[in-house]
């Protein structure tokens, strides 16, 4: 059984086609390449080129092999970009979405893996987030999520379709053998920027608020190595296939750290000062969100390893100097 990843030549992506390939798994892709890299991949990835909001695309790739699954990543992601495009985000992320769980309904894949976001919580009142506090998404990326995530507990009610809908905290890192990493350009990441600034790639970074109500006065998030993110998608496809009910999980490690801790840890990554400057708050950012992820534990049996700030950013480093010395070959 062959599994279909969309916008598997993206950043989270394609580090689940090379989870999935490590594992022997026979897999395809689909992605438009509008922020995804093709050279990532290797052949065994079967890239196909093309949107996943192709209906006749999609028949046409989902009989060309026998699947049991979708981990469907393809889709927008840049917050302040939904807002000014609201109608665009609903198109990539909630439109075309249900194209592909159509599409998948109607070839007999069972089970689906949607990578949903901390960001349909919006601004909740208590901390850590479970899965139960109320989804009130403050941005329209949030909304555009959080209505794939109805369209889905819908379509399993009325179609046996099974499914894990992912929210994602703050995923950083890359992948340990160095064969892929977050390569967007125009990236908005704290560290991604905090690397590409160190590499000297900008000439400098800004702090969007030091008057929140932390412990520093920095904003705080759930930094999870995208190593461990992939091992829990890999965990609900194991779950699925073995029948596990349908459900939504949080994937963050349940602890948090402030931008001036983040900024710290890559300085100590380069042995090297970041020239940072002081900006006014960025908005609708959050000043704590921080993930409590028992429900994956426990339900999916995901064991993360690599809860560790330095090795996320060592390893976002590492991808960030290897792109760079890519881009300058052109
Ligand atoms: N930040 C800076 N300077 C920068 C970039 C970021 O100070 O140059 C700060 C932000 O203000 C924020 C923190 O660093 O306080 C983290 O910002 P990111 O842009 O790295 O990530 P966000 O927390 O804004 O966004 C993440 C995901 C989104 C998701 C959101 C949900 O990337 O996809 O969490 O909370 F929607």
């Amino acid at each position: 059984m062959a599994v279909l990843i969309t916008g598997g030549a993206g950043y989270i992506g394609s580090h689940m086609v090379f989870e999935l390939l490590d594992r022997g798994e026979e897999i395809a892709v689909i992605d438009n390449l509008s922020t995804g890299v093709w050279w990532v991949l290797p052949p065994e990835a079967n890239l196909v080129e093309g949107d996943v909001g192709d209906d006749s695309l999609l028949d046409k790739v989902m009989t060309s092999r026998t699947f049991d699954a979708v981990i469907h990543f393809a889709g927008s992601i840049v917050v302040p970009d939904s807002v000014a495009d609201p109608l665009g985000y609903y198109l990539n992320n909630t439109v075309k979405s249900r194209t592909l769980m159509a599409a998948a309904v109607r070839n007999g894949i069972p089970n689906f893996i949607f990578s949903s976001t901390a960001a349909v919580y919006g601004e909740p009142k208590t901390m850590p987030v479970t899965e139960e506090a109320a989804a009130q998404p403050v941005s329209p990326y949030g909304t555009s999520k959080l209505m794939t995530e109805w369209m889905l507990r819908d379509s399993a009610k009325a179609h046996g379709l099974r499914y894990a809908a992912l929210r994602y905290f703050n995923v950083a890192g890359a992948d340990e053998r160095g064969r892929t990493g977050q390569s967007t350009p125009r990236a908005t990441h704290l560290i991604k920027v905090a690397c590409q600034t160190l590499l000297g790639q900008r000439r400098q970074m800004e702090i969007f608020g030091r008057d929140y109500d932390t412990p520093d006065g920095t904003c705080i998030r759930d930094y999870i190595h995208v190593s461990d993110l992939i091992g829990a998608h890999f965990d609900a496809l194991q779950y699925l296939r073995q029948g596990g009910e349908s459900g939504v999980f949080n994937c963050g490690y349940g602890r948090g750290y402030s931008v001036l801790q983040v900024i710290k840890a890559v300085e100590k990554a380069g042995a090297k000062k970041l020239a940072v400057i002081d900006a006014p708050r960025r908005a609708g950012d959050p000043p704590v969100i921080v993930a409590e992820a028992e429900r994956a534990r426990s339900v999916l049996g995901w064991r993360p390893t690599r809860d560790n700030l330095d090795e996320i950013v060592s390893s976002a480093l590492r991808w960030e100097e290897k792109l760079l010395r890519h881009n300058a070959k052109g």
